[in-house]
């Protein structure tokens, strides 16, 4: 199992389909999802992924496992985040593999930290190609903007390592990909 969870830092509930930017930035995190579930003509079926919304406390997590009307569009995929926040207290599943939940800040990190070794991916981290990664690694990003200080230092509290996967800034769904290729490459 490989996790990511990303910190949706601008999301605050309202979703509307024809301007996702307008959204809370819900088309970063929908890139996001699209990064850490797709491959091509397929699915990584060992995969969870976590959205939090400070804002709102809104946990969202996706278990690729189950996951069926999941198309790789920007769209659709915010859909089924909007349908995932209308449920919230009403339905544990809001559709096939998503499980939205109210959490705070420290709720959500218990979680992350009962699913596996965490670590937080950061350009000055350590270099991701000098890390042994155990069967279950949870990857923390920020979304489009950085993390608080006081974010960075309670993720820091349970992460493993910080890690990075490359010298420069890039975008959170980009390194998601470069995780899983890292992964793959070593056929865990
Ligand atoms: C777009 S960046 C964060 C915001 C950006 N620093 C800014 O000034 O707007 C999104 C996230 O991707 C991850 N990230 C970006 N570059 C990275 C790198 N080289 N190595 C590891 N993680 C990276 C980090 O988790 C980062 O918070």
């Amino acid at each position: 199992m490989r996790a990511f969870a990303v910190i949706a830092h601008k999301f605050r509930g309202d979703i509307n389909l024809n301007d996702l930017p307008g959204s809370g930035r819900v088309d970063v995190i929908a890139r996001c999802i699209n990064s850490a579930i797709f491959l091509s003509h397929d699915i990584r079926r060992d995969v969870l992924f976590y959205m939090f919304a400070p804002r709102v406390n809104f946990l969202l997590n996706i278990d690729s496992s189950r996951v069926k009307y999941l198309n790789p569009d920007e769209r659709s995929t915010a859909a089924l985040i909007r349908n995932a926040y209308i449920n919230l207290g009403r339905r544990e599943e809001s559709s096939p593999g998503f499980f939205p939940k109210t959490a705070s800040f420290d709720e959500f990190i218990a979680e992350l930290d009962s699913r596996g070794t965490v670590y937080y991916l950061h350009e000055h981290g350590r270099d991701v190609r000098d890390t042994n990664f155990d069967d279950d690694a949870v990857f923390v990003l920020s979304d489009s903007v950085n993390l608080s200080d006081e974010e960075e230092s309670r993720i820091r509290s349970v992460a493993e390592d910080t890690l990075s996967v490359g010298p420069r800034s890039i975008l959170a769904s980009h390194a998601i990909t470069i995780v899983h290729n890292e992964l793959d490459r070593r056929g865990l």
